[in-house]
Formats: C-alpha cells, structure tokens, sequence
C-alpha cells in the first residue's frame, strides 16, 4: 500500500497578515516544482482568507487550526466549519495538544469537532499524543488510544478524507524529536488500532503524520519509518525554505 505523503504546517498563532500572505507566496514558489507529496497550510482563522487565495489553484492545500462543530448561530467568538469551506479551506485539525491542555478542550468537545469538520467534506487531521508524565508512566498507548476513540468509525469512511497526527507533547516546540523508532513504534499501534476500529483495508489507507519539532535534519529519518506517513510542523513552516526542506524530504 503507497499512500501519498502529506506534509502540513501549522502556523499556529503567528505572523501578521502581510507576513502571512507572504510566507504562502514563497511556499506556494517552492512547491510548484514538488510532486508526489501533499503539501497544506493551517493558518490563523483571520488569515485564512488572503492565504486562501494566494493558494488557489496551486498544489498548496488551504487548512485551519481549529472550527465549532455547530453549522452557526448563537455562538460568539465561534468559527464554523461552512464559513471555513466557503473560503476554500480543505482541511483541518482537531484535539491539537494546546487546544487539549491549554485551551482545555473536553475529549467530547473534539470528538464533536471532529465529526463536524469530515461531515463537511472537509479532510480531517486528528491529532493525538501523549504528555510526558504519561509516556513516564507508560501510558502513551492508553492515551493515545483513547483519543483516537473520539472518532466514529461509522461516520468516517473515507481513509482518504482522514489523517492522524501523531504528535506526543514533549516533543512539540521543544526541539526534543521522537526517535525514528519511539515515533513508528506509536504509528504502528496507531495503524494497529485503526483497523480493529474500521478494518484493516481503511487502516491501510489513512496516512499518520509525526509532529514534534520535526525539521529538514530529521524529516527524512521519520518519514522513511513504514508508518510515518508525512508531517505536522510548527515552528520550522513558519519559514518557506526549512518547510519545503521538509516536504522535499517526504519524497
Ligand atoms: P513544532 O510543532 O514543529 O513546533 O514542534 C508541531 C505542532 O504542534 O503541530
């Protein structure tokens, strides 16, 4: 089974909207020449559209970090999935670990996240992972596990319109990576798990990206793990040239 690597930045709250605008344009230059990998960019909410249409029509997917799982109403402050689709965007996140642990989001808030954003038609980037006191106390597999089940097996059967982030705490903005070996061991659970919960054909199908400090030096070793199928990067997308580093290494 060949599944096409994808490689996405999560911009998370940074640049200004000139900055912004001109960081789609640099990776947007780079990636023209740039095949066999799916290359996306999750901006901030405000910036979704001007990025957006720098994006259009390129081989540079329009994502977000974040959307509310009800279609609108009486919700301040929210941001729909729809006004996110209306301006192009094709993808998004959910259970980010600073959405889990600092913004507090609930397992059943992202679960319903979750469902609402693949509802949409929009593909799903779950991200999960443990904390540090967690893989201490050999937990990862049992944190990872449950929130993985935030996900309904019955509503997602599109394996092309789902992605995992595998992304464990410690490692995010740390500079502290997973081995090649720690990451592919918890892909490989991931993977494992996928097909108890779908069946092993659709868990064939689902790429599972590593995030955590992933950068150019090390985008190779974890992308050539059997399960390791692309990336989720943070700091190192926030400049064009260390971004399309890794994508060029997801080849
Ligand atoms: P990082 O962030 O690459 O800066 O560690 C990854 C993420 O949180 O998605």
């Amino acid at each position: 089974m060949t599944r096409v690597k994808f490689v996405a930045g999560n911009w998370k709250m940074n640049t200004n909207k000139a900055q912004a605008v001109e960081l789609a344009k640099a990776v947007v230059a780079g990636a023209k020449a740039i095949s066999g990998v799916q290359i996306g960019c999750a901006v901030p909410f405000v910036y979704v559209d001007a990025v957006g249409q720098v994006l259009n029509d390129t081989n540079v997917m329009l994502g977000a970090q974040d959307a509310y799982f009800e279609k609108n109403g009486a919700f301040t402050g929210e941001i729909s999935v729809e006004m996110l689709k209306d301006l192009g965007a094709k993808f998004c996140l959910t259970g980010h670990s600073e959405r889990r642990h600092v913004i507090k989001e609930t397992p059943e808030l992202v679960g319903k996240k979750a469902d609402a954003i693949y509802s949409a038609g929009l593909t799903l980037v779950h991200c999960v992972g443990e904390k540090l006191e967690e893989r201490d106390a050999n937990k990862t597999l049992a944190v990872v596990e449950a929130q993985m089940k935030e996900l309904q097996p019955a509503k997602l059967t599109d394996p092309s319109r789902l992605v995992i982030a595998y992304e464990p705490v410690w490692a995010i903005g740390t500079g502290r990576t997973a081995t090649d070996a720690q990451a592919q061991e918890v892909h490989a659970f991931i993977r494992d798990l996928m097909g108890k919960m779908w069946n092993a054909d659709f868990a064939s199908k689902v790429r599972i990206q590593y995030g955590g400090s992933m950068k150019p030096d090390n985008a190779k070793g974890l992308m050539s793990q059997k399960d390791i199928d692309g990336g989720l990067i943070g700091g190192a997308a926030l400049k064009a040239d260390s971004f399309l580093k890794i994508v060029e290494a997801g080849k």
